[in-house]
């Protein structure tokens, strides 16, 4: 019998091999997080900095206790939104399996349980931690279909799950739980409201988004250049817009839907980028609730940084 494309990228996996997986925010490129090897292709095929650590995926959260200490603000956070978009930092656990280079040799450790179900089957089946940064090259934006994951990084991998177009479309919620107070490191599609109703308010320190050393470099980028809280395009330009914008025109949402511009964004850049436009201008999208998400990757792939 031929062996299942899950099973063969759970071996694939398994024997140290970088595999392209579905998740329910973008592709990631996956590799055995036990396995510094493995780790360090991930690196390689990403041409990511070394400094900046890789998000461990398990397949519940009693895996994810494995590798990270979670008290009780931690415990509740997984429980409200496990699995799914979000991503917990807590102290790696002392006897964590998880590679140094995983963690970029930090002490903490980023966890998260995705809620794809190809995901989740592939985790269970490889049953080690799997870290999986986004399967695109460093500095570009992340792939939410099959095709954008394989013309990205697809050389790099052994075996590749095809899942299907992501639903969220943006990277997952980050929250660090190491200090004190809760801190959101990276908006997602798990929003401020949603974590606030669940644990109470987080910090408000705005230099906290620096502390995610991923979160350093210009992102997200396309090759044309981005410009934002635009009405109209200029000569030779593209005007992503928000709202109903007529026939022949983009638009995120013609029904100005924040999850489906999030579900578009990464994936219309693309689709812009391949016309080479002068330069790509996107309407204003509101900025509360999901907005907060949205706004944060188009700053960064128009180069404004923090
Ligand atoms: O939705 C997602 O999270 C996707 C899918 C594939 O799961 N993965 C993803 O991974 O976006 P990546 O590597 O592109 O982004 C991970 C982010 C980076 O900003 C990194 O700096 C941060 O998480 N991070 C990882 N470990 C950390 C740690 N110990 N402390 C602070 N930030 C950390
Ligand atoms: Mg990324």
């Amino acid at each position: 019998m031929t062996p299942s494309p899950l099973a063969m990228a759970a071996a694939a996996l398994r024997a140290g091999h970088l595999v392209i997986l579905p998740t329910e925010t973008v592709y990631g490129l996956g590799a055995d997080a036990t396995n510094a090897d493995a780790v360090a292709a991930i690196f390689e095929a990403k041409g990511r900095p070394r400094f900046n650590p890789l998000i461990s995926h398990v397949a519940d959260l009693e895996r994810g206790e494995q590798i990270a200490v979670f008290d009780d603000r931690a415990r509740t956070l997984a429980k409200a939104f496990w699995p799914g978009p979000l991503t917990l930092v807590l102290p790696s656990r002392p006897d964590s399996p998880v590679s140094d280079l995983a963690r970029a040799g930090l002490d903490s450790v980023a966890v998260r349980v995705p809620g794809h179900p190809l995901a989740r089957k592939l985790l269970s089946m490889v049953d080690r931690p799997v870290v999986a940064p986004s399967a695109n090259r460093s500095g570009r934006p992340s792939p939410t279909t099959f095709a954008d994951a394989l013309a990205e990084t697809g050389v790099s991998a052994r075996a590749a799950l095809d899942g299907g177009p992501c639903e969220v479309g943006l990277e997952s919620t980050v929250v660090s739980l190491l200090d004190g107070s809760p801190a959101l490191l990276r908006p997602g599609s798990v929003t401020r409201a949603d974590l606030e109703a669940v644990i109470g308010p987080l910090a408000d320190r705005p230099e906290e988004g620096r502390r995610s050393p991923g979160r350093l470099a210009l992102h997200y980028a396309p090759e044309a250049p981005v410009r934002l809280n635009a009405t109209e395009a200029g000569e030779g330009e593209i005007l992503l817009g928000f709202g109903p914008v007529g026939p022949g025109r983009w638009s995120l949402s013609e029904a100005g839907d924040p999850r489906e511009a999030a579900s578009n964004l990464f994936c219309l850049l693309r689709a812009a980028d391949r016309e080479t436009p002068r330069a790509i201008v996107v309407a204003p999208i509101p900025g509360d609730g999901l907005g907060e998400a949205i706004n944060d990757r188009l700053k960064r792939a128009a180069g404004f940084v923090g």
